[in-house]
Order: C-alpha cells, then sequence, then structure tokens
C-alpha cells in the first residue's frame, strides 16, 4: 500500500474531496452510462462519473485505459477522428455536448486543454497567448496587454517573463513552456480545463510547481488532470477516478482510493503490481 501521508503534499487539501461532502457543490460535468467506440474498438464502456464545480478531478490508470478519450470527448476533440461513435450521455452543465445544437467552437473555448507535451507556436511569448483572443476577435493592444498579463500571472509565470514578452516562445524551459500553454488556455476564459499529463516530459520541480498551480487555479475553474502516475494523483490528493481498459473502476477520495481501494484491481495499481 502506498504511504499516502508520504507523499501528500503540504496541507493537503481535505476541502476539496473529503471535507465537502459530495452534494457540496453543482455538477458541472457528468457522464452517464457514456460508451466511446473507435470503429469496432470499444475504448469507454459505461462510465458514469460527476464532477462538480471547482472541483480538481484527477484520472489515474495505465495507458490505454481510455483517459485520453474521455478527456476528447468533453471538448468533442474525438470528432476529428473518423468512424468514431458514443453511446450515453456526457454533459455540461446539464447540456448533452453531443446535443446537436452545440456550438462546437464555443465548446472548445469554454473548456480548454493542455496537452502531454507543450508546444509553442513560433511567435514570441506575448503573442503566444494573445493568438486565442485575437482569433476571437479581440483587437485593441491594451485590452491584449491586459489578457496576456493576466493569463500569465494566473499561470504564475508572469514574473519569469515580464521582462522578455517579445522573447520567441522556444527559449522557455519545459516547465514554463508548460506554464505557457496553460496560459494560452486561461486567455480564453475557459470555465473547464482539461489536462493530459501535464507534466509526463517535465522534471520534479517543474512538475510540483504545476501541482501547486492546478489548486491555485481550482478557486476558479473546474479542473481534470489525466495521469497514468498513481504517485501524481496521491500527491494532487483530489478527487480522484480510477480507470482500467475503458472501465471506471472506482471513484472516491485520494485518500480513500490509496488506503482502502474497494476494488482488488485499484489495489493492485496504486500498491505498483501492474501500471
Ligand atoms: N485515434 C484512435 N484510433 C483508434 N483507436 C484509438 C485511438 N485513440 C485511442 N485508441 C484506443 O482506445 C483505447 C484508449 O486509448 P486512450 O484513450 O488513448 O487511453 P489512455 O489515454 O488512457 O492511454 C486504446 O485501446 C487505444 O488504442
Ligand atoms: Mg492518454
Amino acid at each position: 500500500m502506498v504511504e499516502i501521508e508520504a507523499v501528500r503534499g503540504k496541507g493537503a487539501r481535505e476541502d476539496n474531496n473529503r471535507r465537502i461532502p459530495e452534494n457540496g457543490s453543482p455538477v458541472k460535468i457528468h457522464a452517464h452510462n457514456f460508451s466511446f467506440f473507435y470503429g469496432d474498438h470499444l475504448a469507454l464502456r459505461n462510465v458514469s462519473l460527476e464532477i462538480r464545480h471547482n472541483q480538481l478531478f484527477t484520472i489515474m490508470g495505465p495507458s490505454g485505459s481510455g483517459k485520453t478519450t474521455f478527456l476528447r470527448a468533453l471538448n468533442r476533440l474525438g470528432d476529428l477522428i473518423p468512424n468514431t461513435r458514443h453511446e450515453g450521455s456526457l454533459k455540461i452543465d446539464g447540456t448533452d455536448v453531443y446535443d446537436s445544437r452545440t456550438d462546437i467552437a464555443e465548446l472548445r473555448r469554454n473548456v480548454g486543454m493542455v496537452f502531454a507535451l507543450p508546444v509553442a507556436l513560433p511567435m514570441s511569448i506575448f503573442s503566444n497567448v494573445a493568438h486565442g483572443p485575437r482569433m476571437q476577435g479581440v483587437r485593441h493592444q491594451k485590452e491584449l496587454e491586459e489578457i496576456v498579463e493576466k493569463a500569465l500571472r494566473d499561470a504564475i509565470l508572469w514574473d519569469e517573463v515580464k521582462d522578455r514578452l517579445s522573447d520567441n516562445a522556444s527559449r522557455l524551459s519545459g516547465g514554463q513552456l508548460q506554464r505557457l500553454s496553460i496560459a494560452r488556455v486561461l486567455a480564453l476564459e475557459p470555465e473547464i480545463i482539461l489536462l493530459d499529463e501535464p507534466t509526463s516530459g517535465l522534471d520534479p520541480i517543474s512538475t510540483l510547481r504545476i501541482e501547486e498551480l492546478l489548486w491555485e487555479l481550482v478557486e476558479r475553474y473546474t479542473i481534470v488532470l489525466v495521469t497514468h502516475n498513481p504517485l501524481q494523483a496521491a500527491r494532487i490528493d483530489s478527487r480522484t477516478a480510477f480507470f482500467l481498459m475503458g472501465e471506471l473502476i472506482e471513484t472516491g477520495s485520494a485518500y480513500d482510493i490509496f488506503t482502502r481501494p474497494k476494488d482488488k484491481r485499484t489495489e493492485d495499481y496504486v500498491s505498483g503490481k501492474f501500471g
């Protein structure tokens, strides 16, 4: 059994999962018997879960368990892959994301996605963050400057880059680049932020900074973090779901999942028997 006390960060955030009762805040994301197919391949099977407003929700599981598929469904990036289909429902604020009336561009602005490998656009730090708002029609330089500064402050990157906003973004370190990716998402003022293994390419210090940042951001956003690393799930110590081969095996506080898993498969995973 993983010694959760040893890996929990300073001041474990009990408020986000254990102390607040499950009905503490309204449901933001609701999957009900949600299944997803690539051709004949069933990648998610009857997943039902609820993620609440301003909740940091961690999805952990080994490679191939359907974590990315679930995130991609939430902003319909899966639509870009031919021959895919879904069953069941997947709602945000009570509306099915697959409803024919869904405005997909608006959905993708509202549900921002941060990927494993941070990719800087080949332009300045400033323009990387301003790019999204510009595409959305923000033209005034002053307004763009305000948006960029706020996004960079919120991503805890501002102090490191404020004197070199016109430098090419490719000169940033890996950890800085990943915070820049987060700033780019924040500049679009989303309500939900999805992060797909955002620290997999980062060193331990940069990883901790991102994990701390998530706990700041969750004051204002609903965050879904995907990790294939159970130690990260334990450190983050948020509400956690365990996915395995397309199924949701169990959901609970990280504390419960790591100290008293209900399912033998969860126990085997968190104790490192497979991964
Ligand atoms: N674009 C795709 N085309 C076909 N199958 C896919 C595609 N993406 C993922 N899959 C399959 O769906 C399953 C779940 O994959 P994925 O959601 O990427 O898992 P995870 O993110 O947990 O590693 C795997 O069996 C994978 O091979
Ligand atoms: Mg994945």
